[in-house]
């Protein structure tokens, strides 16, 4: 598996998403779909986007009882995507179940992912709100373990996570890691970032990247410069 950049095409409307990807000319990159995008336009968009050739991040977080979660998982896999996810807080029993209904009848299927705790949980709010009295990072790192025993790919994480979640689940649990920044741009509502060579380092397989691409004067000279430090 090699390690890649996943643009998040955060925006609002179908007609956005294909005029921002339009501009890269004889590139594929990884997209990322999130839920905005998904409710706006349904599974149509997903499959204008394959249908041009782009690998597909289907970022949709699922989270219900384990039979709900295994046929929703069974619709996603026949969109063809290449990775969708679910919070590991369903349970190792949802995440099986999940594994279950993704799988297609010829035994392929998408990487599978889970979200641990979400970066805009403190530990303050975990412990009052959700009366878990573990610290953060023990409960990141016991989530992902039971990705791991329900034999999930990996898992979503800071890309400061991403070396000590690899020491824990092995050099092959994948880590998509978001909040990555460059060393000269905003840090918009972002707290934990890193560059794309820093998550290189670290251990990152797919990095996300959202705003400092969507946002750039020049979007595919932003994309070009996370592949030279996070893939090279
Ligand atoms: O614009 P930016 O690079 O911050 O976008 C990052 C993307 O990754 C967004 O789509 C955001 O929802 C997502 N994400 C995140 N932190 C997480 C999980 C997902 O930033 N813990």
């Amino acid at each position: 598996m090699g390690r890649d950049v996943i643009i998040a095409c955060d925006f609002a409307s179908g007609k956005d998403t294909l005029a921002f990807l339009d501009r890269f000319t004889g590139k594929k990159p990884f997209v990322k779909i999130g839920m905005e995008l998904f409710y706006a336009e349904g599974p149509q968009i997903v499959k204008d986007i394959k249908a041009r050739g782009h690998k597909i991040f289907l970022d949709l977080k699922l989270h219900d009882i384990p039979n709900t979660v295994k046929k929703a998982m069974a619709v996603l896999s026949r969109l063809d995507v290449d990775m969708c996810n679910l919070h590991a807080a369903g349970t190792k029993a949802m995440m099986e179940a999940a594994l279950e209904g993704l799988t297609r009848p010829d035994g392929t299927r998408p990487l599978l992912i889970a979200v641990t705790q979400l970066t805009s949980t403190d530990e303050q709010r975990m412990k009052e709100e959700l009366l878990i009295d573990a610290s953060l990072p023990d409960t990141v790192m016991h989530y992902a373990e039971n990705a791991k025993a329900a034999r999930l790919d990996g898992v979503v994480c800071s890309p400061l996570e991403a070396a000590i979640v690899k020491e824990h689940c092995g050099k092959g649990f994948v880590t998509v890691t978001p909040g990555v920044r460059f060393s000269d741009s905003a840090k918009d509502d972002q707290a934990r970032i890193t560059t794309p060579a820093k998550a290189k380092e670290i251990g990152s397989d797919y990095i996300v990247v959202g705003r400092p691409i969507t946002q750039a004067e020049d979007p595919v000279a932003a994309y070009e410069r996370c592949v030279k430090e996070f893939c090279d």
